[in-house]
């Protein structure tokens, strides 16, 4: 167990949920049985989960859950008429023959559907973030440690070889220690701000409205609040939950790092004034403590809907020694040792000046420059192979661990430490303050 997450869910969490240990018992599969799975919310993403757990082989999707009718009708388009298709996702957690089910339903169903799943016996993928309010995150993980069941969040960053890489070369001390991280991600087109098609067809009788609704406010019919969830805080997280979170998973697994200790975050609604209710422009600054594994540092992360530029994706990871660029590769930028760091000596009396230029140039004589004297600029690039897909590397770790009952890399402890400072990021905003968490225990203080 590398990560001293996985520490943490063998004790405290395992204490708590008044189980022993946290082996994962059940029986495993044979590398011959076929995983059977479920899919609950037959949208974009569950769609696309579904086509990658299918692309690790040896897997079968048998049940599909969709409160709206043309979800199952296209899921039945894709994966064969003999699917067992329902409106009430509690039918196919009762189905003996579902293994594992993928939960990509909005973000305020996660929760429930995850611990529903897992005491129905079921391994789960639930799509990021874990849960839609920090408070719902602990019972998540006590339903992983209860039912011993297989537990991955879909942030498919932390099983990317490009994460991987920054990781090794960040370990290795390349760029020395970290002190600063920032990261982005700008998304600058209607699709990219939730801009999401409605279906002409949309009507109370093929939508279950109150399904959808759940435990957030009713609400009557109102087919844009369903396919653009992301645009009402009732159902969505933000661009915090839905893209920060992201950010957090991959640079927690890269740095080995719980959290931040400090949270604070601004934005507004700039631009898309299409009716949502949540911010098209955030930025969040986070205050990291020193831990065995990394000493103290500060984060910065941006969303930004607005500006016409297509938008991009990255970090930078500031070094004493240089800069780690991530994005679609990674790259390493050293710093150049200073040969002569100069002076500043303008504001001083004549005497001084001269004083301090003699023993400045005692020290660095002058070079005339020469062809000799210029360098390579220190920089490598890493890129991944043509067509690398981190999303299947995500599900064949995850299909692998139903098999082998061996612990996922991305378990509902990660997920916590990861929506926890997210979807605090909504509380820092909506209430205008600092939050105070603890990223060891996952609280928050105060
Ligand atoms: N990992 C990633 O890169 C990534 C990318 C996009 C979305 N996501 C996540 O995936 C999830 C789904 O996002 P999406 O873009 O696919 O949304 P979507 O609107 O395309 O799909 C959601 C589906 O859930 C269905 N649904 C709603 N309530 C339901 C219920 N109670 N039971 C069953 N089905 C229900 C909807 O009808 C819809 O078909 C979100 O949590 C989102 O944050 C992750």
């Amino acid at each position: 167990m590398p990560h001293s997450r996985r520490h943490f869910i063998g004790s405290a969490a395992a204490a708590a949920a008044g189980v022993s240990s946290f082996a994962q018992t059940a029986k495993p599969k044979s590398a011959n049985d076929t995983i059977q799975i479920a899919l609950i919310g037959a949208g974009g993403m569950g769609t696309a989960d579904a086509q990658s757990s299918l692309a690790v082989g040896g897997t079968k999707i048998v049940a599909v859950a969709d409160i709206y009718d043309g979800r199952i009708a296209r899921a039945k388009e894709r994966w064969g008429n003999d699917l067992f298709a329902s409106r009430d996702y509690r039918e196919v957690l009762a189905r003996k023959d579902v293994d594992a089910v993928i939960i990509g339903t909005p973000d305020h169903w996660h929760q429930k559907i995850s611990i529903d799943a897992m005491d129905a016996g079921k391994d789960v993928y639930c799509e990021k973030p874990m849960v839609q309010k920090v408070e719902q995150g602990k019972a998540v993980i006590e339903a992983q440690a209860r039912n011993k069941r297989i537990f991955q969040v879909g942030s498919q960053r932390v099983s990317s070889i490009i994460y991987q890489k920054a990781k090794d070369l960040i370990k290795a001390g390349t760029i020395g220690e970290v002190n600063l991280i920032e990261a982005w991600w700008d998304r600058n087109s209607a699709i990219g701000a939730w801009q999401y098609s409605i279906p002409p067809d949309a009507s109370p009788e093929n939508i279950d409205w109150d399904k959808f609704i759940g435990s957030a406010p009713k609400h009557p019919f109102e087919p844009i609040r369903l396919f653009r969830w992301r645009n009402y805080k009732d159902y969505g997280t933000g661009v915090c939950g839905d893209l920060f979170v992201h950010l957090f998973s991959g640079m927690h697994h890269i740095l080995e790092t719980n959290g931040p200790n400090r949270i604070f975050s601004t934005g507004g609604l700039r631009f898309w004034n299409d009716g949502r209710d949540v911010p098209d422009i955030m930025v969040g600054l986070y205050d990291y403590p020193a831990t065995a594994k990394h000493p103290a540092f500060n984060l910065s992360l941006r969303v930004n809907f607005v500006s016409g530029n297509g938008g991009s994706s990255g970090f930078r990871f500031v070094g004493s020694e240089g800069i780690i660029m991530v994005d679609d590769a990674v790259t390493v930028m050293r710093a150049p040792r200073e040969v002569d760091p100069g002076t500043t000596i303008g504001t001083f009396s004549e005497k001084i000046r001269e004083e301090v230029t003699r023993q400045h140039r005692a020290k660095y004589p002058v070079v005339r420059p020469n062809a000799d004297s210029m360098r390579a600029r220190e920089e490598d690039k890493y890129m991944p192979p043509p067509g690398y897909n981190d999303h299947l590397d995500h599900h064949r770790n995850f299909i692998e661990a139903i098999r082998s009952r061996k612990p996922v890399i991305e378990d509902a402890t990660f997920g916590l430490r990861a929506a926890g400072p997210a979807v605090l990021s909504n509380v820092s905003y909506d209430q205008k303050k600092t939050i105070e968490w603890d990223p060891q225990t996952m609280t928050v203080k105060g």
